[in-house]
């Protein structure tokens, strides 16, 4: 059935977006919750806004004549300005301050313009693969012992047949080469570096765009080659193709003839120029400050507000059409693109090879940094994904061109952190890390209605992240930037399912962001699995709903307070009180603490590893059967225990560090108080100005309903519990 759909109804400002009155699960259905009708506002795909034309500005250099003055069949024409050599453009090759040291045959040594040593190199007859690398090294003799084009020659002698080879050498590379030398002719005006911290545009024609990425297929560009920690470009990602050229495996060659497709699109014949493609790409760099970033702790916006259509099919490029296009990026913008990696933001690059020009000038993303390209044009299909990837032909993109002549294809890229050991995603900075990124990735400043996000999995594949969590983290971030999300489980329809009954679960029980912080910031002291996150926000949530005082009337007294929680918590953690602890256990037990903690305990903060240390999880470390089910016996027992209101201060307490859904038990619980006391809840003063903690709140309830008092757990610094009775609440 087609994602078609029909009527919403909205409830408690939330979308509740039904098809048929059944949400999409049709037979055969792939997706969930909002139809792609309702995600887009019932417009066509292409209609609503994202950015604003192009215009010349402090914040945005324009490398062609703007507003563009030609017919659409003719590229814009360069701006024409003298080149910059210095630390903050990019350094062309055909600058004259670009010099080469050459060593002549009697051993002397001189220093050439380097264009002209490239001029020469490239005019040469090249006849086959072994005579293009001898001119590549030829003006990059610095690596001739150190780069070989295995790949290059793989495809030009080993899978090219005789004529197909003969097509490479006699049209397609001549026709290269006389793009990339008319770099001083299509590229004058400096390009400047987006450099970090800097929030800064740059938009160039495709033309312009073609004759730098011929300078980099034929390895121009002066300085890019070094690793060394303290060079110049070290924190850019590379931009010469020679690391493509020479690195292994079968999806390199196939990123190889995504990239030689792109040339036969977009370069001229010499008697026919009518192929070169005539519109714009702008690359956005977003560098935000701390205090620009939302403190997620804080914010009352329900997560049901955000449509959510999640899918198992289809994929971002294929299906996001007219959205806002995630591209799960490393901060070295391409990842592996020109080397042997091939997911999902390698595919992106070789299949739109212009955003491939992004790594010229774009340093590496800080984070609470994003970078937005707009207007990248598709040239290849493909089949397949990493070891499988194949190029599969040609694609027409007929995406439509917005008023500055740039295809409405919107892609942000955002690097998500690498994990090494999947628990660290859990950690609190390092969810706000994440939270804050896509915050950068989706944020805007459009006072018409934002177009919805197209994303996925965002670093849950190479970055080992947790899908289930990743989910929730973009929720929350499309909720408080009020973008709809589409959300592609990329075939797993288990994770499609899970995530939409969480969402569904969330918008039924009008949570909202702060919320939701709280429940995730909280799970990573239960030392659950990753596995169980879910299973630890239903069961929190229920229990706080369920004992809520309006439906529930507390139990006169807690019991033996240490043996429930002992039950609640993992048999290890509650023997860990008892024994002298080891550090991972001190560790963990300060976790708990954190959990536990009253007013006057200082959990200390766990050693977090930094941005770089994080390094791929190893998916076989998924975790073992056996703690599963213990997990999840612990999250029936949490359930089973909330029935017996004993229990309920275990559980609460539990998290007395943190304020789960206060603000609803509170307003219920106050809702409560006044109908004892005939008083209209809209005249009731919030009660202090500090928000009470949940035990509190529990300790007036008891104290209200029942009398006596209640047990507050502590934990002292060194794990150990120790009681202490609260002041009555008044
Ligand atoms: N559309 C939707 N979802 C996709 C697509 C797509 N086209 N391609 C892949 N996915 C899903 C898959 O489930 C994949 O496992 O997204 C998941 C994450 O993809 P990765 O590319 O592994 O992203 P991430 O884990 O963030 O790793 C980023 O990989 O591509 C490189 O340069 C990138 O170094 C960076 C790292």
């Amino acid at each position: 059935m087609a994602e078609g759909g029909s009527g919403s109804d909205s409830s408690v400002g939330s979308v509740v977006c039904v098809e048929n009155g059944v949400e999409g699960s049709g037979v055969g259905e792939h997706w969930r919750g909002c139809s792609m009708e309702e995600i887009h506002n019932g417009l066509n795909e292409f209609e609503l806004e994202h950015v604003p034309a192009v215009r010349p500005s402090e914040t945005h250099t324009v490398l062609y004549h703007c507003p563009i003055r030609e017919p659409d069949s003719v590229p814009p024409r360069p701006l024409r300005a003298h080149h910059k050599w210095d630390a903050t453009h990019v350094r062309l090759p055909c600058s004259s301050k670009s010099q080469y040291p050459v060593t002549a045959a009697d051993g002397s040594s001189t220093i050439e313009a380097r264009w002209e040593m490239i001029e020469k190199a490239l005019l040469q007859p090249i006849n086959n693969s072994k005579e293009l690398q001898a001119a590549i090294l030829s003006y990059n003799t610095k690596y001739e012992n150190q780069w070989n084009f295995r790949a290059l020659h793989k495809l030009l002698e080993d899978d090219l047949d005789e004529s197909e080879a003969r097509v490479f050498f006699e049209d397609l590379l001549p026709r290269i080469i006389r793009l990339a030398l008319r770099l001083p002719e299509l590229v004058q005006a400096p390009i400047p570096l987006l450099k970090q911290g800097q929030c800064h545009s740059v938009t160039l024609s495709q033309q312009q765009i073609s004759c730098l990425l011929a300078n980099a297929f034929l390895c121009t560009f002066p300085r890019r080659n070094t690793m060394k920690k303290r060079s110049e470009y070290s924190t850019f990602p590379d931009i010469n193709f020679n690391r493509l050229f020479q690195s292994g495996g079968g999806a390199v060659i196939e990123k190889i003839k995504c990239i030689c497709h792109y040339f036969r699109r977009v370069c001229p014949t010499e008697r026919d120029s009518s192929n070169v493609p005539t519109g714009v790409v702008t690359f956005t760099r977003r560098s935000l400050a701390a205090g620009e970033l939302p403190n997620w702790a804080e914010i009352q916006a329900p997560l049901g507000a955000t449509p959510l259509h999640i899918t198992s099919a289809g994929t971002i490029e294929d299906q996001g059409l007219g959205l806002l296009q995630v591209d799960f990026a490393n901060k070295y913008l391409g990842g592996g693109v020109l080397g042997g990696g091939c997911v999902q933001e390698e595919i992106r690059f070789v299949i739109c090879p212009e955003l491939l020009i992004s790594k010229l000038f774009t340093e590496c993303l800080r984070p609470t940094e994003a970078l937005l390209m707009v207007g990248a044009e598709r040239f290849s299909d493909y089949n397949g994904y990493a070891g499988t990837f194949e190029w599969a032909g040609n694609h027409d993109d007929c995406i439509p061109r917005d008023s500055s002549r740039r295809r409405q294809t919107h892609i942000v890229a955002i690097d998500a952190l690498h994990f090494m050991q999947s628990q660290h995603q859990y950690r609190e900075d390092l969810i706000k890390r994440e939270l804050n990124k896509a915050y950068v990735g989706f944020q805007h400043t459009l006072s018409t209605p934002a177009p919805g996000v197209a994303s996925g999995n965002w670093g849950c594949g190479a970055f080992g992240g947790d899908p289930r969590l990743k989910a929730l983290l973009q929720i929350m971030v499309c909720t408080v930037t009020q973008r709809p999300l589409v959300y592609f489980t990329f075939g797993d329809a288990k994770l499609r399912d899970e995530v939409h009954r969480m969402h569904t679960f969330l918008l039924e029980h009008n949570v909202c962001v702060k919320d939701l912080w709280n429940l995730l910031t909280s799970y990573q002291s239960q030392n659950m699995t990753p596995n169980e996150l879910y299973n630890f926000i239903y069961g929190c949530i229920s229990n706080t709903l369920k004992h809520s005082p309006k439906t529930k009337t507390m139990s006169p007294k807690c019991k033996n307070i240490r043996n429930l929680l002992t039950c609640w918590l993992k048999p290890q953690q509650a023997n860990a009180r008892e024994m002298p602890v080891s550090s991972s256990a001190a560790r963990r037990s300060n976790l708990n603490q954190d959990i536990f903690a009253s007013s006057e305990s200082e959990v200390e903060a766990d050693s977090v590893p930094s941005e770089d240390s994080i390094v791929a999880v190893d998916p076989s470390t998924s975790p073992s059967a056996s703690k599963t089910i213990a997990a999840n016996a612990q999250s029936i027992a949490a359930t089973e225990q909330t029935k017996s209101s004993q229990l309920h201060d275990s559980v609460e307490m539990a998290r007395n560090g943190k304020k789960l859904l206060a603000g609803k038990l509170e307003s219920e619980q106050t809702e409560l108080q006044m109908k004892k006391s005939n008083v209209s809840p809209s005249t009731e003063k919030p009660t202090g100005s500090r928000q009470r903690s949940l035990l509190e709140m529990l300790d007036q309830c008891y104290t209200t309903n029942a009398g006596p008092e209640t047990k507050r757990i502590c934990l002292n610094k060194t794990g150990n519990l120790k009681s202490t009775t609260p002041t009555k609440q008044q």
